[in-house]
């Protein structure tokens, strides 16, 4: 049975009281609920992760980092390696984000190295991919995602230790959400790919999660396709009544 992950990516939001407060309320809320398959992840903006993660190791929530650098150790000022999240029981990272491709010029290959470090420490790195809207008017969508998938996927090996997520650039922060059907299409692509390239049964347990603008009122629609394993949100989790509406509609369905 495949889990589904209601996973909240902060990006460069909150004071640390702020986040801190969300991590309280987030806390009490989850330790009277029964979540059945539905995980629950943070992530965090570093300085942060600290502080989240003692929220985990009491509770039942997850802690992502937003991003790793792909060398082990040494002068890299201002970067994080995949070992200090390691050290720091982080379990998850946010690796390929459209807003590291954009703005940091980050490549499939650079992704694809990020990748091998964080599963050589064993965190679980949550690999996004998506389409620009120029792509996607182009008509070549599917095969920006299948080579995106090929280079950054390059002699990995994954058992159950990758989710990915399918964001349409063209839907992130920009209120306007991918159809139910348009993003069940690309989950289909994602997971039939990985079922040829890996495995059936690897791609049958893997989550596949949607990102761009994702709310509380599209949610419940997105979540009843069959590929769609949860959701990477972003604005929408930053409000902690939002979040929780996810959660729950999530633990409904
Ligand atoms: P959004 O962001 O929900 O604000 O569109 C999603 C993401 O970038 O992960």
């Amino acid at each position: 049975m495949r889990k589904i992950i209601i996973a909240g990516n902060w990006k460069m939001n909150k004071a640390f009281s702020e986040a801190e407060d969300f991590m309280v309320e987030l806390t009490d809320f989850l330790n009277v609920k029964k979540l059945g398959k539905v995980e629950v992840v943070v992530c965090s903006p570093s300085p942060y992760l600290e502080m989240a993660s003692d929220f985990a190791s009491e509770n039942r929530v997850f802690i992502g980092a937003q991003n790793v650098n792909e060398n082990d150790f040494g002068a890299y000022t201002g970067e994080i390696s995949a070992s200090m999240l390691a050290s720091m029981e982080i379990d998850y990272c946010i690796i390929g984000h459209s807003e590291r491709r954009k703005y940091y010029h980050e490549t499939d290959d650079l992704i694809n190295s990020k990748l091998k470090k964080l599963q050589e420490f064993e965190v679980v790195p949550i690999l996004c991919i998506g389409e620009t809207l120029e792509e996607r008017e182009k008509g070549i969508t599917e095969q920006v995602i299948l080579s995106q998938l090929t280079k950054t996927l390059t002699n990995i090996k994954i058992n159950n230790d990758l989710v990915i997520a399918y964001e349409p650039v063209w839907a992130i922060g920009t209120g306007r959400t991918a159809t139910p059907q348009q993003a069940q299409e690309i989950h289909f692509l994602i997971r039939k790919w990985i079922s040829e390239k890996f495995s059936s049964e690897i791609s049958n347990s893997i989550s596949i999660l949607y990102g761009g603008s994702m709310k509380p009122e599209n949610i419940r629609e997105l979540l009843h396709q069959p590929d769609i394993d949860g959701g990477l949100i972003g604005g929408a989790s930053l409000d902690i009544e939002k979040f929780k509406a996810m959660i729950n509609t999530a633990v409904e369905l």
